[in-house]
């Protein structure tokens, strides 16, 4: 005789191998990216920074002179991750895109800032050079 309810059990159990195993795939296709921020004002000021993503809040950091800030992430499976972060120096702030998938997948995985007097410089893909990339607001 057929226990219909074991049936049952044993497809849910089905279904949750089948689930988990998807979840696994999806983080290979993802890959790993990285975002540094470094603190280059003069005279040993501080400034705060404060990222999101549209799922992620990761708090307002005081970053001290000649340190950093870093956070990491797994791309999401549709090439939408966008992380925009608030900057503030006693020079200026503004609200910029430290990382897009769409503009930074071929550009870096370990995506390198330097916060200025002028503004925020950006790692170019020539060794040892900085672009300047936001001005601030
Ligand atoms: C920088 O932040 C630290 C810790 O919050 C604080 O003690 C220090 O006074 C700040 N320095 C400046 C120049 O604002």
């Amino acid at each position: 005789m057929v226990d219909k309810s074991k049936y049952a059990l044993l497809l849910f159990a089905l279904f949750l191998s089948v689930v988990a195993a998807l979840e696994k795939k999806e983080d290979s296709i993802t890959f790993k990216a990285r975002v540094i921020v470094d603190n280059k004002l003069p005279s040993g000021q501080n400034f705060t920074i404060h990222c999101k993503s549209k799922d992620d809040d990761l708090d307002v950091h005081t970053i001290l002179p000649n340190d950093i800030y870093t956070f990491h992430f797994y791309n999401n499976f549709w090439g939408t991750t966008l992380f925009f972060c608030r900057v503030t120096t006693s020079y200026g702030q503004g609200v910029y895109d430290l990382y897009k998938f769409k503009r930074d997948k071929k550009r870096c995985s370990v995506c390198v800032y330097r916060v200025t007097k002028d503004g925020v410089y950006a790692v170019s893909t020539e060794p040892g050079r900085y672009d300047f990339i936001f001005k601030w607001e």
